[in-house]
């Protein structure tokens, strides 16, 4: 970790105030003039891109773009060839639990064998598995085994992440949690937003009273979460089995009142009428959606709540995948991002995210890389300052491959198509 520290306050130093000039860009993608909030609907099949394009950043800010033709002679620090290869925005990653300790590769062996992920959380296994390893593991420990996850998703592109508590299951844990999320952010150029996910599993001293740990997330953990400023989301698993609906609306009342916006998991195994309430509570996103009814398409229309589907999820645990073309086909917008965690999804790679929303979700490229760029930022609260190519946004971008076009990057499932990353205008 200190290794990872030093890299990165190196990576400071020998860089400051540049302006650095990026010519040849074969397809200069995602590009806007007027920054966006979301893409909805049919407007998600637009992909607005510049070919034979130049891209000018100055410290961590894109300064200005164009066409080569147009570039006039500029004063930088530098200027890179990228010699017909493409940029992109960093994906935005609005969902994870990047922050766990240990992994839970015996549960990987025993669904291998015919268990369920439910069947295995029941024993014991699942959520309250991972809890018990991350109270029984120091905040330095834990701090080194997430920094590592965060490098290796940089690498594959990301410029920007939200992680979520809910390993700590008790107070102490929790802090812990989002103390190192917090660190993290400090530690790292990727944008990072966390998330209260006091909810997540009933704590095992609780089982037969989950009322009482209703009320100590609320009474307890709540307050010293947001005294702390730890977090700026709250979440709550609502699903059958974990909490109700009602709980859920608990959750988020108490929520509201310190002010916490909800993004919550809602519609993973079973369809009981989460998509609503998020609604009602001017929920930023709602996520999972594996499962949707007509119902939970009618309640998203017209509000400003982003769903977020999370098909590495879907593929890892063999679960159906959010109806992603009966989202985007009512005219609503959709992001996507991994749910990196140890349990139903140990992967942080957007790459594969998209590649398996094209494969498995029938999106186009384009609706794919809206999904996981200005979408992925919007679900975060960051489309003002990531998720495109756009003067005065944040230098958070790819470099790929030589590559004939943009379809090629999910079209290659498996395989970044990734030369270069940027984050904050300095190379990774
Ligand atoms: O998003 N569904 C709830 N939470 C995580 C998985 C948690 C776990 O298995 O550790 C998810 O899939
Ligand atoms: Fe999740």
């Amino acid at each position: 970790s200190n290794f990872i520290n030093y890299w990165y306050i190196w990576l400071n130093k020998i860089s400051p105030e540049m302006r650095t000039l990026f010519i040849n860009i074969k397809e200069l993608i995602q590009v806007e003039n007027t920054p966006k909030k979301m893409i909805s609907g049919n407007e998600m099949k637009s992909l607005p891109t510049l070919k034979n394009a130049f891209l000018l950043i100055e410290d961590d800010v894109i300064q200005n773009f164009g066409e080569m033709k147009n570039l006039k002679n500029l004063v930088t620090d530098s200027t890179i060839d990228v010699c017909g290869k493409m940029i992109l925005p960093a994906w935005c990653d609005s969902h994870t639990h990047i922050v766990f300790a240990g992994n839970r590769e015996q549960e990987f062996i025993d669904r291998i064998n015919g268990l369920t992920y439910e069947e295995i959380a029941k024993n014991g296994g699942g959520i309250l598995n991972s809890a018990k390893k991350l109270q029984n593991t120091s905040e330095e420990e834990l701090y080194n085994q997430s920094a590592k996850r965060i490098v290796e998703i940089m690498k594959l592109g990301t410029g920007a992440v939200e992680i979520k508590s809910g390993y700590g299951l008790n107070l102490e844990a929790e802090l812990k949690m989002l103390r190192v999320i917090k660190k993290l952010n400090e530690n790292f150029p990727v944008t990072i937003k966390a998330t209260f996910l006091g909810a997540h599993a009933l704590p095992s001293e609780y089982i037969n009273n989950k009322e009482a740990f209703i009320n100590h997330v609320v009474n307890n953990m709540l307050p010293e979460v947001t005294k702390e400023n730890l977090a700026e989301f709250i979440d709550v698993f609502c699903e059958t089995g974990y909490f109700s609906v009602e709980d859920t609306k608990k959750l988020l009342e108490a929520g509201k009142k310190y002010g916490l916006v909800p993004k919550i998991h809602v519609n993973q195994f079973t369809a009981i009428d989460g998509v609503e309430l998020g609604v009602e509570y001017k929920a930023l996103s709602v996520d999972h959606l594996e499962l949707m009814r007509d119902e939970d398409i009618e309640s998203l229309k017209g509000s400003r709540t982003m769903p977020v589907a999370l098909p590495s999820c879907s593929f890892y645990l063999s679960i159906p995948y959010t109806p992603a073309r009966k989202i985007i086909d009512a005219g609503l917008p959709l992001a996507l991002a991994t749910d990196y965690n140890p349990g139903s999804t140990p992967s942080g790679n957007m790459n594969f995210v998209i590649s398996t929303a094209c494969i498995k979700m029938k999106m186009t490229p384009e609706e794919a890389i809206n999904a996981a760029t200005i979408n992925g930022a919007y679900a975060m609260g960051l489309e003002n300052i990531l998720g495109s190519i756009c003067k005065g946004k944040k230098a958070n971008f790819i470099i790929t491959k030589e590559i004939p076009s943009y379809g090629f990057i999910p079209y290659s499932f498996g395989n970044p198509q990734i030369d270069e990353v940027f984050i904050e205008g300095k190379k990774i």
